[in-house]
């Protein structure tokens, strides 16, 4: 089994704030991700939210099984965390089959491709992460493997160049990603099953929250820590499950391992997250544009430079939160934060009042 990307590139680098964050989406390193693994949910049964896209995949997969065939191939995209590698290995244990993971940015070439796809058991799932990142080069492997299980391998180049065809076994990809705009069509039309995992429901978040309390032994004194918890966990499973260990550890240092409401608000205000769950980046984020760019509109580059980040992690972590909650407009002309969003900081600023600037992008 090929370990996710995240596991295997481990090169030096300076942590930026992204990187530290504790509300960040993206898992960072790999003991915690173990720790997150014992709270997955291992079954369709155990799968606490996202209701529609559940019963449509119960459906399938019992269709496939009783054809005793493999699920149809299955895209799955929306914002980090929500847990689109769990669904992959729930879906993999609904059809009693193995999981074989990579990443878009791990495949560097075909002949990547053609060593997962020979070992692969007949109805296994291969899970693509990021699969937007995927060279185009590796593209063209995929579609013969989507379509007819068959991989199409050139052994010479130049004008004796041959084709030998090698089969595989009837297999499920799932591709995630989260930029399905990213996504050429041709590979897009390749998969039978598309579903966008959406932020989680602040009831659905509290349902996780209390199931992975109890997973993890930790006595609560009443839900309103649960909802505390759950509040600022910015629909995103993946940033519950790390403020619940936080708030264990400070339970468990300063309570004797009592929880109660001021445990839990004392312990997230120590990690910074304020009572939307913005924590410093986003605060840092929200601050550049009004500081800098008195409130945009300005372009993404502009943001990350002055901030010192990366543009894409900006995009991908900090942004869909915020545009969700209605603290972001991006428009034509680039980002703009919302009189919302200056009021939740405490930021004195104008704000342009022509509503043209706010048309979408
Ligand atoms: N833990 C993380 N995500 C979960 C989910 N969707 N259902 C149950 N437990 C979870």
């Amino acid at each position: 089994m090929i370990a996710p990307a995240s596991q295997t590139d481990h090169l030096p680098y300076t942590l930026s704030m992204a990187d530290q964050r504790i509300l960040s989406p993206t898992a960072t390193v790999p003991d915690e991700d173990e720790q997150t693994l014992s709270l997955r949910p291992s079954s369709m049964d155990q799968y606490i939210g996202q209701e529609e896209m559940v019963n449509r995949l119960r459906i399938a997969i019992e269709a496939a099984k009783q054809r005793n065939e493999p699920l149809d191939h299955v895209l799955l995209h929306g914002p980090p965390g929500l847990g689109k590698t769990t669904l992959a290995h729930v879906i993999a244990h609904e059809m009693n089959s193995r999981v074989h993971m990579t990443s878009g940015p791990a495949l560097n070439k075909g002949m990547d491709l053609v060593g997962v796809l020979t070992r692969i058991e007949a109805r296994d799932v291969l899970f693509i992460d990021e699969i937007h990142r995927m060279p185009i080069s590796v593209e063209e492997f995929v579609y013969p493997a989507m379509e007819d299980f068959r991989i199409d391998v050139r052994t010479e180049s130049g004008p004796h160049a041959r084709t030998v065809q090698i089969a595989c076994k009837p297999f499920t990809l799932i591709g995630a990603t989260t930029r399905a705009g990213l996504l050429s069509s041709p590979l897009r039309s390749r998969f039978g099953i598309v579903h966008h995992i959406r932020y989680y429901e602040p009831a659905e978040l509290r349902a996780i929250v209390h199931r992975n309390a109890q997973l993890l032994d930790m006595p609560m004194a009443d839900d309103g820590c649960i909802d505390l918890i759950a509040s600022r966990s910015r629909g995103t499973p993946r940033i519950a499950n790390r403020l619940l260990r936080r708030v264990r550890d400070f339970a468990q240092v300063r309570a004797n391992g009592s929880t109660d409401a001021k445990v839990v608000e004392d312990a997230l205000g120590l990690e910074g997250v304020d009572a939307l769950g913005l924590d410093e980046l986003d605060r840092k984020y929200l601050r550049a544009i009004a500081g800098v760019y008195q409130g945009g509109p300005v372009g993404l580059e502009a943001i990350a430079a002055t901030m010192n980040e990366d543009a894409g992690t900006l995009e991908d972590v900090v942004e869909p939160y915020l545009l969700q909650i209605g603290f972001l407009a991006r428009t034509r002309r680039g980002r703009m934060m919302t009189r919302s969003a200056a009021d939740h900081l405490h930021l004195k600023i104008t704000l342009p009042d022509d509503q043209s600037l706010f048309s979408a992008e």
